[in-house]
């Protein structure tokens, strides 16, 4: 919308952040010692507590406003309608379709898709119980004990954590992923595979992704080099939307489980691209994970705004942007399990909301996706957190905190619930020069030594956070938290008027990784840059 910036309810928070400049967070819990009864919001087992958010009620009731203005309860209609919200590749972005129950109504075009999602599902379902019983032999008769999905992007980056993040109840084959190009991933994950008790499953939506299909072409070659090319047939199977492609590999359609192209590649891992984490969970634990995340669908889709938790965070993630000048959001999972949560989050939101122009092809005045970045606490506490407390910039923080432990070590799970509480305690409330002075002093310091110290061990404070916590890591929470924040995504890109559903910046370099790899093979590179060419030449010299 060109003149977002100028719109009544950018203007009001504009203004109201001025005037919140000199207050704290800690000042807003004097005023309101209770305000995490108005600053918390619970759906679906998630709790949310964002009372350490340096927002006041009015500042919450204008960013309210400006979810009204920038029409997000028709946009939501618009999205679970199945209208085509990816205006650019005229495409609806119908996720929810993909975790909703049979008799669930979805259309897309007309089309009921209810029966097409629920195909597929059956079908990958009796396929696990083929695999995971045993029932489906490999090309020598063995039953498969090692399953690697060969993908990248959403297809890769999705089912990789969920299958980490469930790892603890996983009862199929063993799993493996391989996204790189890098042959030193594929190598090292066939190093110890045996090719007669290994299934590839060949995930892209295009089968066309360079990285995917060379991949798949060295898995073969493994995979044929002692059992023959006869044996694809039963070790590889595919998932795609482009069935003249996978034919042209040599995978049966009957080995083909298929999506649409309403299901973006971030938002697929609830669609045939998670075979993979129903061969390694099973179905009853995969059809959890789809109810958590329909259940959040229905939250966000019914809930009041106030109430709703994908808009809050959503809003409040403008707010720290937008308003207060945050240029990267950390997460900052208390949850091994989760160590691939935030390069999932990272393509779905800086691959969705990482944009230049609006709708209409309008460049923005207003900055959009915060990178996204962090990772597992504690062990971020000892890297990155000197940074958030005391580096002279605010990163705002999502920590997400199971409540239950998954394993019987019931001290640690103490430890580290306590720490994250107190991360989130010590940005907010920081430590001013005097409590720093009488620390010290009461250490026996003094003179020019006790003046030198003071600086270095202050912290301002002051520094936002959101806590998330779920009852415990199990299939249900996990989906409803995906779902959480892929609505987050979704809320962003709508007070930002951009399309959250297509991805064109990533075509440029993929254009010219081919005329670079042309050119290493001597044809052309005439329009290379010297720079590149340069390189280049380097590059060809020591592969000589
Ligand atoms: O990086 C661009 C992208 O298109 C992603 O959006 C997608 O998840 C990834 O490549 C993989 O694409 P495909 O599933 O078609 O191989």
């Amino acid at each position: 919308m060109a003149g977002l910036t100028e719109s009544p309810a950018w203007l009001a928070l504009r203004q109201h952040a001025q005037e919140l400049q000199g207050r704290s967070i800690a000042s807003l819990f004097e005023v309101e010692p209770e305000r995490v009864q108005r600053c918390s919001a619970e759906a679906v087992g998630l709790y949310l507590d964002y009372s350490k958010q340096r927002i006041d009620a009015r500042g919450l009731q204008l960013l309210l406003a400006l979810a009204r203005q920038q029409g997000l309860q028709d946009w939501t209609a618009r999205l679970f309608a199945g209208e085509a919200v990816n205006s650019t590749e005229h495409r609806a972005a119908y996720h929810m379709a993909l975790r909703a129950p049979r008799e669930a109504r979805f259309q897309v075009a007309g089309h009921d898709v209810m029966a097409d999602v629920h195909g597929v599902l059956d079908r990958m379902y009796a396929f696990a119980a083929q695999v995971r019983g045993g029932a489906w032999r490999g090309a020598t008769g063995e039953p498969i004990s090692d399953v690697v999905n060969i993908g990248i992007g959403g297809s890769d980056l999705g089912p990789r954590m969920v299958c980490r993040a469930l790892d603890e109840v996983a009862d199929g084959p063993r799993v493996h992923f391989v996204a790189n190009v890098d042959g030193a991933q594929l190598t090292a994950v066939l190093h110890g595979l045996e090719p007669a008790t290994t299934l590839f499953i060949v995930t892209s939506k295009t089968f066309t992704t360079q990285e995917t299909m060379a991949n798949a072409q060295a898995a073969r070659r493994w995979s044929s080099a002692l059992l023959g090319e006869h044996a694809i047939g039963k070790h590889f199977v595919a998932v795609s939307t482009n069935r003249a492609e996978v034919e042209k590999f040599g995978i049966d359609a009957a080995n083909m489980f298929g999506f649409w192209d309403w299901v973006g590649g971030r938002y697929s891992l609830w669609s045939a691209v998670g075979l993979v984490s129903i061969l390694a969970l099973g179905p009853e634990r995969f059809g959890r994970l789809l109810a958590g995340a329909h259940a959040m669908d229905e939250h966000f889709r019914s809930a009041p705004p106030e109430q709703n938790l994908p808009v809050l965070l959503g809003l409040l993630n403008a707010w720290n942007t937008n308003f207060l000048g945050a240029r990267t959001q950390v997460i900052a999972p208390y949850a091994q399990d989760l160590e691939y949560f935030v390069a999932w989050l990272q393509q779905l939101e800086m691959e969705s909301n990482g944009k230049g122009v609006d709708r209409a092809g309008h460049s923005v005045d207003y900055a959009t996706t915060p990178a996204v970045w962090g990772d597992v606490g504690t062990n971020s506490q000892h890297a990155f957190f000197q940074m958030l407390h005391q580096g002279p910039t605010v990163q705002p923080v999502d920590f997400i905190l199971p409540l239950r432990a998954s394993h019987p070590l019931q001290d640690q799970q103490r430890m580290l619930a306590a720490n994250c509480l107190a991360q989130s305690a010590a940005l907010m409330r920081g430590k001013t020069a005097a409590q720093v002075r009488a620390e010290l002093q009461a250490k026996g310091l003094a003179g020019a030594a006790l003046e030198e110290a003071i600086p270095h061990r202050v912290f301002t404070g002051n520094r936002p956070s959101n806590t998330i916590l779920l009852p415990q890591l199990d299939p249900y929470s996990l989906g409803a938290l995906l779902a959480l924040y892929e609505h987050r995504t979704f809320v962003q890109s709508v007070v930002w008027n951009i399309n959250a559903f297509d991805q064109w910046g990533v075509e440029l370099g993929k254009q010219l990784a081919q005329s670079v790899l042309a050119a290493m093979g001597g044809d052309g590179g005439g329009d290379l840059d010297s720079s590149t060419r340069a390189l280049l030449g380097r590059v060809r010299d020591a592969a000589a």
